[in-house]
Formats: C-alpha cells, structure tokens, sequence
C-alpha cells in the first residue's frame, strides 16, 4: 500500500517545515522527490541531504522564468504538491500593493500556472496527482490574516473546478487544510507560551499539530490507493475549525 516507486513528485517550499515532511514521506515511499525552495540552492541541498533519492530545484515562484526553469529541471512529474507559501500578518486595510501581489502571486497564481505546466505531462501519460495545501484560515476569521485566506480560498476552488476536469485524464486533485502546526514559519509565536496556551484552548484536540501529522493525508492522496478522491479536501486541524 502507497507505494510509490517510479514515480516523481516535486513538493514546493520543501525546505523546512510541512513541506520538507510531505517530501521525506513520499521519498521514503520510493519516490524521486524533487526538493524547492526560494532562499537558496544551498538550502535546498541541505535538505536533500536528509532525504534520500532527493535533488534539490531552487526557484521562487514569483517569478514565472524560475518556474519555467525549474520545469526543464524535473521535466514531467507525476505529482505536483503545491506547499509554497507567503503570509503577512496585518489588519485588512494596512497591505501594501506589493504585499497583496506577493500573496496572490505565490498562494494562487504560481499554483495554477504550475497544474497547467504539469498538467499536460499527467494527461499523456493517464496518470497524476496533484495536491494543493490549503489552511484552516479558510474557514476561520483570523482579523490579521485576511489576504492570506483569500489566496487559500480561492485555491481551494481551484481544485474543485479542476477536478471535474481532470479526472477522465486519470489526474486527481485536492486540498488539505492544516490547522495550527509548529513550523519554522511560527516558532517565534509558539514560543510565547501564554500565546500556545490560548491557541490550545481553542482546539478541541488540545495541542499544536506537527508537520507528521499532515504529510501522511498528502501520502494517501498521491498513491494509487488514494485514486477515486478527487474534488475533496482533508482539513487536519485538531478541530480548530469546527
Ligand atoms: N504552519 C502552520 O501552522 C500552517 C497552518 C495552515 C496552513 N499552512 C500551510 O502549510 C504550508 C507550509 O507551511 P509551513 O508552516 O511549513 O511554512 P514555512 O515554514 O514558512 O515554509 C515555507 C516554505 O515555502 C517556501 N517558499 C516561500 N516562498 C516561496 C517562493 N516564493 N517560492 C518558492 N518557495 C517559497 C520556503 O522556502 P525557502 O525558505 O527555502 O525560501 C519554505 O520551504 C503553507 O502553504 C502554509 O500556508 C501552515
């Protein structure tokens, strides 16, 4: 089960955090994965270097010619995990232009020029995966957060509206939706612990998650196993949501 030997799966924003444990999940799976980060080759490299059957692609996904060149690079995939992501934390009125376009750019429009690039390559060969990491900030309020759960909505919508039309290509498509987990991103904020204390009490499981609790879902959603979900979305949030 969830064997994914001969397959290659590229995991966006792999270098740390969510990504980084999707990647190590689906390469200890038998997986080729390939590892992106925006920072640096190096970073991507050390990363490689904890996961076996790994290659580093540095590419920011602002930029539409590093998302060409990192396709000349991995060539076809056969799932796409679209984990990359910005947040800004500010009140609704307060982004600057460059801030809207840099959340919109990387959370939303880098995912869909991505399925479209990766699509055609699944099509040919009837067989594809692709999945999009949304955040329990889509059904939550979060006063601070409001652009960056647009981006996450809207790409929600995406992977419905493309599943339908994916589908009889043997292409499946979905979301999932993680609550609050400890990641590089906010080990400054958990690192208050009154601020922990509050968050835990909002979820009903009581406890921040971790990366590992996400990267097993993705898993599924990837194999062979996991092939008649699509359209779907996995929230793994504690509850929080609720
Ligand atoms: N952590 C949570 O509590 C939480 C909750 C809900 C949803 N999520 C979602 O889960 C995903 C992973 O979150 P995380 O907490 O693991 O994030 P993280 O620790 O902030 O890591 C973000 C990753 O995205 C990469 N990245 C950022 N901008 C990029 C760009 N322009 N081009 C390419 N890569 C870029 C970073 O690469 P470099 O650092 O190498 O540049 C890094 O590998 C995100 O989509 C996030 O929205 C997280």
């Amino acid at each position: 089960m969830f064997d994914l030997t001969s397959k290659t799966a590229l995991v966006t924003g792999a270098t740390q955090g969510i990504g980084f444990e999707i990647a190590r999940l689906l390469a200890e799976r038998g997986a080729k994965v390939f590892i992106n980060g925006a920072t640096s080759l190096e970073k991507c490299e050390e990363a490689c270097k904890k996961i076996p059957n790994s290659e580093p692609v540095s590419a920011n996904l602002l930029i539409e010619e590093d998302i060409d060149k990192m396709y000349e690079q991995t060539k076809d995939a056969d799932i796409l995990v679209l984990n990359a992501s910005v947040q800004y934390k500010k009140e609704w009125n307060e982004f600057t232009d460059e801030e809207y376009d840099i959340q919109m750019n990387c959370n939303l429009k880098s995912s869909y020029l991505l399925i479209k690039k990766y699509a055609e390559g699944m099509k040919a060969k009837g067989w594809g995966r692709i999945v999009t990491i949304g955040s329990v900030n889509q059904y939550n309020q979060h006063p601070q957060l409001s652009l960056y759960a647009i981006t996450k909505a809207a790409q929600k919508k995406m992977t419905e509206n493309f599943a339908p039309l994916l589908a009889p290509y043997g292409i499946t498509i979905n979301n999932v939706a993680p609550g609050a987990i400890a990641t590089p991103r906010n080990e400054e904020a958990l690192s208050d612990s009154d601020f922990k204390k509050l968050l835990e009490s909002k979820i009903p499981c009581g406890y921040v998650g971790e990366p590992k609790d996400i990267a097993p879902s993705v898993l599924l959603l990837c194999s062979d196993e996991g092939r008649y979900i699509t359209g779907a979305e996995i929230k793994i949030d504690g509850g929080l949501s609720l």
